[in-house]
């Protein structure tokens, strides 16, 4: 039972002389004054910390933890303070047990709580980031760095977001505290080059230039190019099968041979159209995998993602992709779909803008346009998005002149409608579409420099003085 007669000037007191004897290393003693302050006193929140400190001092862990756990609960203004005494005595209660190889439960138990609390914000900023909700995000991610004021990396996803949220010089500032913390001199560097690309960007359409040296905006990077044996292109680990008509549904992938559903031919093309290496590409149409398999061993990039809106990939693939960080398959994705194409941008490329955008997926023209109009957007300047095949009603041959193409194309519209209109587009709005590239075998749409934050409309974009633009049927 408390003595209410205790006066507050006993109580400051009591409060330096456990904090001198807590200081001298006296903890012993400092604990009996602790113990007779309460019972003067009556509880005191605040002191559950010391009292915490001093039973880890005394070697007593477990009742540490517990009035720890005491204060972390009952002092919200404190939280940040006990959080990181926490950190610092799992982390020498951690380095101790290793270096007499014990295992103890205790130490485990500090490390997972204080370690849970900062990847729950960590977790829940990250999700919330990746949904484009960035205020919501640096909420939760500025909380985690108050816990955890050294973690380089979240420093450096709160400075992204800054930057997303238009915060820029408060944004570099942050970029700066993610490198002196010492972070990944990689990491940094290159967020802060997306951050001087964007400003090129907003530069150049200030200056509405048309002589922007585009391609020149992309840093260089390197293209590895296979060895060439008939059918085969061959990689060090892995090989492909040039497999277009009926060998692309006849062939099957292996573990070190994929089917390819384009000719060598139809890849030099596309490399004489690209300014640099794309470090960022996304491909929609995956089949039985020798693109992504491709692209990957051919350009090395940052980040590879491939769409298909078929469930089932070959395992080979799901292995292939398995041993490696920088690709992504997304399954089950319609390209038509929109929203999960912003979606899958967001979760897999954080914001970052595109190099490389190739459709080689339905052929149909109405689900090819939409994904244009929600893709090329978020290309990069000078970026290229690439339509395959976009001829097949024109192809010369029975099979597509008079068989139509088969099931498959019988009574669909021209994919050639939507490169008319791309030809159109890069006409009405030069800024947009810096250039138009049509070959027999694929169209290349080259990004101009004006900023666009929502889908395309191609309807209202394409300019014919009012008049409709004729279709092919
Ligand atoms: C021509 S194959 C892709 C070939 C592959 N890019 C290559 O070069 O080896 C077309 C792929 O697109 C997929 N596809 C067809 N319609 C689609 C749609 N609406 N959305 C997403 N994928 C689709 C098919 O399932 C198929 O895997």
């Amino acid at each position: 039972m408390a003595n209410t007669n205790c006066k507050p000037e006993d109580t400051l007191n009591k409060q330096d002389q456990i904090q001198s004897a807590y200081a001298e290393g006296n903890y012993k003693y400092a604990l009996r004054l602790l113990d007779d302050l309460v019972e003067s006193a009556g509880p005191i929140p605040e002191w559950d910390r010391y009292r915490a400190a001093i039973m880890y001092k005394l070697g007593e862990t477990a009742a540490a933890f517990d009035a720890y756990r005491q204060a972390f609960a009952l002092q919200a203004e404190n939280q940040n303070r006990i959080f990181n005494d926490v950190l610092m005595m799992a982390q020498s209660q951690y380095l101790a047990s290793s270096e007499f190889g014990e295992k103890d439960e205790q130490v485990t138990d500090f490390i997972s709580w204080g370690a849970n609390a900062l990847c729950e914000a960590k977790r829940r900023g990250e999700v919330l980031f990746r949904n484009g909700d960035f205020e919501a995000a640096l909420v939760e991610l500025e909380a985690a760095f108050a816990h955890c004021p050294t973690d380089s990396e979240l420093a450096n996803d709160i400075a992204v977001i800054l930057y997303r949220l238009g915060n820029t010089a408060e944004a570099l500032a942050m970029f700066q505290v993610a490198h002196k913390l010492g972070g990944s001199t990689e990491l940094v560097a290159t967020n802060l080059l997306e951050v001087l690309e964007h400003q090129i960007d907003v530069a150049a359409i200030d200056a509405a230039s048309d002589s922007l040296p585009m391609a020149e905006a992309l840093p260089p990077g390197r293209v590895v190019k296979p060895r060439i044996d008939g059918n085969y292109l061959h990689y060090p680990d892995v090989s492909l099968e040039v497999c277009i008509g009926d060998a692309m549904y006849q062939r099957n992938s292996s573990a070190d041979c994929f089917v390819l559903g384009k000719t060598w031919g139809m890849v030099e093309a596309l490399l004489k159209q690209l300014p640099t290496p794309p470090k960022r590409i996304l491909e929609l149409g995956i089949w039985k995998g020798g693109s992504v398999v491709l692209f990957n061993e051919m350009f090395v990039p940052e980040k590879l993602v491939a769409l298909d809106f078929n469930t089932n990939v070959t395992k080979y693939l799901v292995d292939y992709v398995s041993q490696r960080k920088n690709i992504a398959l997304s399954l089950g994705v319609d390209q038509a779909d929109k929203k999960a194409l912003h979606q899958l941008y967001v979760r897999e490329f954080v914001g970052q803008k595109l190099d490389l955008v190739l459709d080689d997926a339905s052929h149909f023209y109405e689900q090819s346009r939409a994904s244009f109009e929600a893709l090329f957007p978020l290309l990069a300047v000078g970026g290229i998005y690439v339509v395959e095949d976009w001829g097949w009603a024109q192809w010369p041959g029975d099979h597509w002149q008079v068989n139509e193409g088969g099931d498959y194309f019988r009574d669909r519209k021209p994919l050639a409608n939507l490169i008319i209109e791309l030809t159109l587009l890069a006409a009405s709005q030069p800024s947009l579409v810096a250039g138009v590239v049509v070959e027999s075998g694929s169209v290349y749409v080259r990004r101009g420099p004006a900023n666009i934050e929502s889908d395309l409309d191609l309807d209202s974009l394409i300019l014919n003085r009012g008049r409709p633009i004729p279709k092919l049927y």
